[in-house]
Formats: C-alpha cells, sequence, structure tokens
C-alpha cells in the first residue's frame, strides 16, 4: 500500500514534468490540466500564502499577550518565533521576485476569537502551507528555487507538528503528508481575503465553491457527515463523490446534495484530511472538483491510550 502510495507520486510528478500541459490526474490532489505556470507564478502563490500567514500572526500576538497562553508563555515565545518566520518568507520571496513586482499583502478576516481557536486555526494553516509548497513543488523548473521552497516546506511541517501536539493530535499522522494542488490551496485561502491591492499580479489560481462539514473535528471511519453545498452550484447532473484526501491515498463515498455521507472504513487515517466533492470516483481534478476542499480533523485526541 505505501509503496503503491509512493509510486504513484513519483509517477504523476514524472508525468507533469515531460509534459506539462497533461491532464493526468494527480494521484490525491488537483495539479491536473494546469495552464503554463512559470517559476514567478509560484513564487508570488507562495508569497501570497507567507502574507497570509505572516498577517495572521500578526494579528494574534497583537491581540493576546503572554499570559493568554499556558506554560508559563512558553507557547508565545515560540508563536513570536513562528511569526518571525513567516515574516521572513515573506521578505525574502519578495526579494527573490524583485520588490517592485512581489505581490503586496492584502486584508485578511481570521475566524478565532480566543487561543484555542487562534492555535486551531493556526494548526489549519501550517498544514495547509505545507500541503500548498509539497503539491506546487513540480511546477518549479529552477532547481535553486526547489531547494529554497524544500527549505520553507520543512519549517512550515515542523510548525505544523508542533502545533498539532500543542493541541493534543498526532504531529505526523502518516508515511506521507497530502500535496494539494493550487486552486485547492487558494479556496481554502480566499475564505481569509477580504481584499487586496489592485495592483497585485493575477495568479493562474481560482477558487472552488466553498464546501463544510456538519461536523469537522474527532472524525472517524465509518461515521456520516454532511457537506453541505452553496445553493448556487449547479450540481443536479450525475452522481457525485466526496473524495478524502489522506497522504498518497483517495477514497471515495457517493455523495447527494446536502446529504450525509458515510466516510468509508479505508479513511482510518488520523489528523488533518481534506474533502472535495467530484463528480468522478477515480480522479481528483480541476476539472471534476465541484466544492471544497474542507478540512477535517480525524481521529481526535492524541497520544491515544497511554
Ligand atoms: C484594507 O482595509 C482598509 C480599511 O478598510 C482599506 O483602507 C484598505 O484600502 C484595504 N487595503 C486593501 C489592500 O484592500
Ligand atoms: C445546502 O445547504 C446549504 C447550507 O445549509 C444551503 O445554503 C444550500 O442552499 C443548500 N443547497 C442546496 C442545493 O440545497
Ligand atoms: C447554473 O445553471 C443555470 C442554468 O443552466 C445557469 O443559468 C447558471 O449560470 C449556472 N450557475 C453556475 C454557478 O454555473
Ligand atoms: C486502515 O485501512 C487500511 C487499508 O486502507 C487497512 O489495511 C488497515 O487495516 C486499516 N486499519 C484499521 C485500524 O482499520
Ligand atoms: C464508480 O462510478 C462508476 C460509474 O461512473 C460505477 O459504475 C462504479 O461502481 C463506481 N465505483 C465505486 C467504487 O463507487
Amino acid at each position: 500500500m505505501l509503496a503503491l502510495n509512493l509510486l504513484a507520486l513519483v509517477t504523476a510528478v514524472a508525468a507533469t514534468d515531460s509534459t506539462s500541459s497533461s491532464a493526468a490526474a494527480s494521484p490525491s490532489s488537483s495539479a491536473a490540466a494546469s495552464p503554463s505556470v512559470t517559476d514567478v507564478d509560484i513564487l508570488q502563490y507562495a508569497l501570497t500564502l507567507e502574507h497570509l500567514e505572516a498577517a495572521f500572526y500578526k494579528e494574534a500576538l497583537g491581540k493576546f499577550k503572554s499570559s493568554d497562553f499556558a506554560s508559563g508563555g512558553e507557547q508565545y515565545t515560540l508563536f513570536q518565533q513562528i511569526a518571525g518566520h513567516e515574516q521572513t518568507h515573506v521578505e525574502t520571496l519578495t526579494s527573490v521576485i524583485g520588490a517592485d513586482k512581489a505581490t503586496k499583502a492584502c486584508n485578511y478576516s481570521f475566524p478565532y476569537t480566543d487561543v484555542a481557536g487562534f492555535r486551531s486555526l493556526a494548526q489549519v494553516l501550517e498544514g495547509v502551507g505545507t500541503s500548498a509548497y509539497l503539491g506546487a513543488a513540480h511546477y518549479l523548473t529552477n532547481p535553486a528555487f526547489v531547494t529554497a521552497a524544500g527549505s520553507i516546506l520543512t519549517v512550515e511541517a515542523r510548525h505544523s507538528a508542533w502545533l498539532a501536539t500543542t493541541n493534543g493530535e498526532d504531529p505526523w499522522p502518516g508515511a506521507f503528508d497530502t500535496p494539494l494542488g493550487l486552486n485547492q490551496v487558494y479556496s481554502l485561502a480566499a475564505a481569509f481575503i477580504t481584499s487586496c491591492p489592485s495592483t497585485n499580479p493575477a495568479l493562474p489560481v481560482k477558487a472552488f465553491p466553498a464546501l463544510s462539514a456538519s461536523t469537522a473535528s474527532n472524525l472517524k471511519a465509518g461515521q456520516s457527515v454532511t457537506f453541505n453545498l452553496p445553493s448556487t452550484v449547479n450540481s443536479t447532473s450525475g452522481q457525485l463523490y466526496a473524495a478524502f484526501l489522506t497522504g498518497g491515498t483517495i477514497e471515495y463515498a457517493p455523495y447527494t446534495v446536502n446529504q450525509s455521507v458515510t466516510i468509508p472504513t479505508s479513511v482510518n487515517s488520523t489528523g488533518t484530511i481534506y474533502a472535495v466533492i467530484t463528480s468522478s470516483n477515480s480522479s481528483v481534478t480541476d476539472d471534476n472538483t465541484v466544492a471544497g476542499p474542507a478540512v477535517l480533523q480525524f481521529n481526535g485526541a492524541f497520544p491515544r491510550g497511554v
């Protein structure tokens, strides 16, 4: 199973590299059918996410004080370090792209009211950031950019692991992380962006309709969950599926608009799993995505049974 996942990942990346206009599906996400995407597009895309993360931490550290956090303020100090990393990522990417051309910060709205909500959202953002770098890496043609992006990716992954344990969840849910496509990531980020400078360069991305889940935490295989589609989505033609993206694997369950889905027993992972609604039960591509992703947390507390 693991060998298969890895093979699928490597094959998909190789296919995308050799035929950049190929519509072949990525094993777990939506890198498919991408228009020509340049290295600078990917750096701008990364910078868009880094601006969002930097603004998120800056706002929270201004809103809360050290004594609001556990462990005698140690958490606050660690969050200050994370905030510093994100700001450094912003500055580094800006200088690589060139300050005149680099995309600028937007205005954001982050839905948390207390420290626990902030920490949960931080975990989501770091997880999405990790999956974003992972899913975008294969677009980069300049090896120096691959190394630079990789050195950001590993730090985001460690932020993510620390946040998971701080929030009482698995630091490393499985042997593989989940790569997310450009549009999947942008769909998640767009929910927090309220307005951007009109001078920002257009990115080759679009947001899919938002997907919400009736229950988004402590989910388990076999459990029922309802995914709600916005009424604006034309989704009445043909059978739809809920696709659960976990590591290099996708599991599918039949889906009827706004009705409950039974999570397949094969989705027995822990940690963050992304769900999208698609019109296919054999691949997830930009073309067959109807809505999502939604961010789901599986199997709750960690460590379990000790
Ligand atoms: C951000 O919001 C402020 C206050 O509403 C507004 O003045 C400013 O133009 C906005 N900036 C962007 C980049 O949209
Ligand atoms: C699905 O549920 C959402 C949220 O309750 C609602 O806004 C939407 O109109 C519903 N969609 C359809 C197609 O019934
Ligand atoms: C949904 O379908 C109707 C009728 O076919 C069309 O007018 C409308 O623009 C479609 N909406 C979306 C969001 O595609
Ligand atoms: C999880 O699913 C895999 C196959 O998808 C299976 O091999 C494994 O036994 C399952 N584990 C549990 C605890 O159900
Ligand atoms: C996938 O969809 C096809 C129809 O498009 C159907 O025949 C098949 O049974 C489905 N497979 C699963 C596992 O749902």
